[in-house]
């Protein structure tokens, strides 16, 4: 028996004029919903990017400059770069010959103190404040912390030695304290960061 196909309710408007009117309709609808995904996806995207960009106080934090001039030989000073402390030090001579001393190739983490200070001023070591053990604050910066077994500084967390020249000699920590990115404006001025 023979049946009747029964229009698409759906396409009896289309499908009432010269044929091609369900396909252009069709077509218009798809370039709409297109359009207006991509107008929304432009929309949504403006704001992301903007917030991504950094805020200006974060911008202002990106780099710091220190003024040495009230850091007498011998003491040290603990600065804040990007909400981290940073560990500013005038070595002392006696000092400089300690780091100087030591045979690097001994060492855990193999640095000299010329790499790990600018030439002709080796006296001034800057490093992060930061253990590279766990993240913890080592004391010796303020006169009469510990300073460790290696007159440089002491990580109480789980007990991490460095010596003057920041390098780790004794304890978990398994490298030196990390120098940041400085340099110096002048003789008495460094920017870090
Ligand atoms: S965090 Fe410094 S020794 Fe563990």
């Amino acid at each position: 028996m023979a049946t009747v196909e029964q229009p698409d309710p759906l396409l009896k408007e289309d499908n009432a004029g010269d044929g091609n009117d369900g396909v252009r309709r069709r077509d218009f609808l798809d370039i709409a919903a297109v359009s207006f995904g991509v107008v929304g996806v432009g929309a949504v995207a403006f704001p992301l990017v903007n917030q991504m960009a950094p805020p200006a106080d974060v911008m202002a934090l990106a780099s710091i400059e220190v003024d040495l001039t009230n850091i007498a030989e011998g003491q040290a000073i603990k600065a804040s770069w990007r909400k981290q402390p940073v560990f500013i030090r005038n070595l002392t001579q006696a000092e400089i010959d300690e780091a100087n001393a030591v045979d690097v190739s001994g060492l855990r983490d193999k640095e000299s103190l010329a790499e790990r200070t600018k030439e002709g001023k080796a006296n001034w070591l800057v490093t992060m404040g930061v253990c590279t053990h766990l993240g913890c604050v080592p004391t010796g910066v303020v006169t009469g912390e510990n300073k460790g077994d290696y007159n440089g500084y002491f990580c109480p967390c789980h007990g991490s030695h460095y010596d003057t020249a920041g390098r780790i000699r004794k304890g978990p920590a398994p490298t030196n304290l990390v120098v940041p990115e400085f340099e110096f404006l002048d003789d008495s001025t460094i920017r870090i960061g």
